[in-house]
Order: C-alpha cells, then structure tokens, then sequence
C-alpha cells in the first residue's frame, strides 16, 4: 500500500451501513475530516452531513472537489450502478467501490447469471427471458416450484418463490406484461429453487487481490422464526460455524478467485465490496446473487470485527493496488438486532422521539438507519429500520444478550424487534 498522509473521507449514503463505515473512519488514525452525503441523524451528531440524493452523481462530485475528499466510500447499490465512481475518477477522486460496468453484478441479475455461466460459477439452472412465450415454455418444462426474479434492482422486493404453477405463470405475466417492478422487471430470470441454509461471504478486492471478511447471516423476514414479509434485514451476525474452514476455502477457489479472474477477462477492473449470497446445498455452494456493495445490516456486525484500520485497505482497493493478504480480527462474535417502526415493512410512522440509555456499556454500539436530528439535537424515526444495536462478546450467546439489554433501553412509540436474532447459531 501506498504512502498516504492524512485524508479527507465522503461517505456516501444514509442507512445503517454508512453509519457504521462513518464510525470505522473516524476510528483510522489516517483519517482528516469525514463527511456525509446525505447521512441521517446519528451521522449528523458525528460529521458534517449535505443533503444530496445519492442518485445525484454530478452534485456527489462537485462536493467532493469542494470538500478536498481524498478517497469517497460510496455505500448504496444505486449510486453505484449509476457510475458515481467513474465520474469521481475522471476527475480524479480515489473511490471505494466498483465502477458502472462491474456494479452490472448486481444492477443486472441476468448479466449476473449468464457470468456465473460463462465462468463456471456455481449458481442455479435458469433462464433469461424479456417475452412472455419462450418464458412460459420454460416453465413448462421446469415446473414449479421455482424462483422468478425481476433482473434489475428492486431494493430486495423482485423475487417471487413460486410454490405452485399458478403462481409462477402470475409472477412472468405480471413482471413482463404488468407493470410489477416497472423497468426493473422488464427483463426476468427464473431459476431452479435451491435448498440449504444461506449465508454470506464479504470480500474487499482490488482487480485479482482480495481480503475475506468473516462469514455471516442475516435475518430477512419481518417475523420470529424467519416468517412473514421480507425486508431489508431485521438482524445479522458473524461468524457462522455454518460455514467451516473447508467450506470457506471452497468458496474462495470455486467461486470468488473465478469471478474476479472472469471480470478481469471480461475486461471488468473490479474494485470494492463482492459480497456473494450463498445457498449451501448438499451438493456444495451455490451463489445464489452478488451484490456489489457492503450488506446492511451485516455490515454493523463485520466492520467492528476487523481489527485493523480499514481506510488504507479501501484506499488501496479505491486505487487499484495491492491489498494485505490477511485482515486482523477480534476474537467472538458480533450481533446486530434492528430496531424497526412498527408496521415495517409495510406503512409505519415517522418523527417519534427517540430515547437512548445514558450510557452504554463497553463492546456495544447502536448505528443509526432511518432517524433525523432537530437542532436542538433531538433524535427522532425517519424510516422502517431505525437503528441497530451491536454487541461483541468472546461467544454469540454473550454478544446477544450484550445487544438486547441495550435494545430494551432504547425507546420509542411502537419500537419493534425480533427477539430470536442469532437463533439458527445459538441452536447449532
Ligand atoms: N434459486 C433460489 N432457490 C431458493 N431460494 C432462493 C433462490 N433465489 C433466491 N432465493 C431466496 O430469495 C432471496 C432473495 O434472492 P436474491 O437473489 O438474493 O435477490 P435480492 O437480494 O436481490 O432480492 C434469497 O436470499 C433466498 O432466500
Ligand atoms: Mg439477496
């Protein structure tokens, strides 16, 4: 790596995820001053946030240029994919994630597929389809149940996992024909249905250079038990022993030294977060998607787990260089239990004061996701995922009831959580 002296960060988004890269940042002894764009009211009450949209990628320059920013950490998917990080490097900004032509991995779950297809990466049997015949003939022959996936982004709402016929000929024809995730689902992939527990792999690379983040899970479904309507992810934690050193070595070999190798070949300079979404199946790993940027909430759970500075590692993968072979981590676990407005993920409501314990105690910490910040320093919700609460312990079980003692002193009005994050691991 490279030299550097003191850098001026941008941080670029406002979820919880940038919350916890805002924290990591201001922890780098590399680090000058820090800021957000648009950031949310726990960032606010750290750094100096601007209130631009993340899809505003000239605005997202010209603050950068202004700010003196040396190296930008761009958070979001959509920025991404509208090739922020292109425009920052033609005006020579180093930028923390992949460009325009490789966020295609996650903006085009059909470009994904025919990739793993091209590379041989393991995935499941499918097709791509933008017309409703050839689509339905497909079926046919591979009846349900089956998944069917709008190919571009639909913030984790495009997939419908058809159990009958019926419902897999309803979910071509209203993606195709209807307007269900409007141009997002213009274009389908439907996929053979897999079976196994999932889990994901983080990656830092920079072109063939890559660091392993420990192996995680999430919790996507709103309820108990993992029931209900999907989210944007009700808790993670890190490690899971789901995932053995054997297996790992697997996934490093079989399926991300070939993607970054088939980006390179497919002329794709890829840098930034790989974070592949696994089903471990009996018949080995399968990528099921990747998306091309940290995870969130998992990330509340991977970046307190490093115990290294990661800004000279995000440099080094934002310029293209080398990367450390190895990371440092802390020992144990870390948990991540999301506090949510109730009624998320369906209509919730927005400006009730929060309440937070005076202190907390040592290895917690609690990322803000969907709050604002009065001026008088007043924190109040401003989204269905609201905050999260970590806690990191030598074992899972001591990191879990670290962070719900934490939750329960956070409060308020129709605060709501799942109580059994971690359960699948503390039920090993
Ligand atoms: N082929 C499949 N077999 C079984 N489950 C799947 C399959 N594809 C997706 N899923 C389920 O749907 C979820 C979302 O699919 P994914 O491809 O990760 O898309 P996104 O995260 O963009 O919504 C996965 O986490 C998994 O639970
Ligand atoms: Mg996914």
């Amino acid at each position: 790596m490279s030299e550097i002296s003191k850098l001026n960060i941008l941080v670029v988004g406002s979820g919880g995820r940038e919350h916890a890269l805002v924290q990591k940042c201001l922890q780098s002894p590399l680090a000058g001053k820090v800021i957000a764009a648009p950031g949310n009211g726990g960032m606010a009450s750290e750094v100096e946030c601007f209130n631009l949209c993340v899809e505003d990628i000239p605005a997202l320059v010209e603050l950068a240029q202004e700010q003196n920013i040396g190296l930008v950490v761009v958070g979001p998917e959509v920025p991404l994919s509208l090739g922020l990080v292109d425009a920052l490097a033609a005006v020579g900004i180093p930028a923390y994630g992949p460009n325009k032509d490789g966020a295609q991995l996650e903006s085009s779950k059909a470009f994904c597929k025919d990739f793993f297809a091209r590379h041989n990466i393991p995935t499941a049997a499918y097709g791509t389809f933008t017309e409703v015949e050839p689509a339905l003939a497909y079926l046919e022959e591979h009846p349900a149940p089956i998944v069917i996936k709008a190919s571009g982004l639909a913030a984790g709402k495009g997939v419908i996992m058809a159990e009958t016929q019926e419902e897999a000929v309803a979910a071509v024809k209203d993606m195709l024909e209807g307007d269900a995730f409007g141009s997002s689902g213009k274009e389908i992939v439907i996929e053979e249905t897999l079976y196994g527990e999932e889990a994901s792999i983080h990656v830092i690379a920079s072109g063939e250079h890559f660091v392993c983040l420990p192996p995680s899970q999430d919790h996507k479904r709103v309820g108990e038990g993992d029931t209900g309507l999907n989210t944007g992810g009700m808790g993670a934690y890190t490690p899971t022993s789901k995932v053995t050193p054997e297996m790992q070595a697997e996934i490093e070999e079989q399926v991300i030294k070939p993607t970054l190798a088939g980006l390179k070949a497919d002329g794709i300079d890829y840098r930034g977060t790989l974070y592949a979404g696994l089903m471990l199946t009996d018949k080995g790993v399968k990528v099921l998607e990747y998306n091309v940027r940290f995870g969130d909430p998992e990330t509340q759970v991977l970046l307190p787990m490093v115990a290294d500075d990661l800004v000279p590692v995000l440099l080094a993968s934002a310029k293209g260089e080398a990367l450390p072979a190895k990371l440092q981590y802390h020992e144990g676990a870390a948990i991540v239990i999301v506090l949510a407005a109730g009624g998320y993920p369906g209509s919730y409501a927005k400006g009730q004061e929060i309440t937070f314990p005076a202190t907390l105690p040592a290895s917690s910490a609690i990322v803000h996701a969907g709050t604002s910040r009065d001026i008088d320093g007043t924190i109040r919700t401003a989204g269905g995922r609201v905050l999260g609460v970590s806690g990191q312990a030598p074992t899972l079980q001591a990191a879990v009831d670290l962070a719900y003692s934490v939750c329960d002193q956070v409060e308020f009005q129709d605060k709501y959580l799942r109580r059994d994050i971690g359960h699948r691991e503390l039920n090993r």
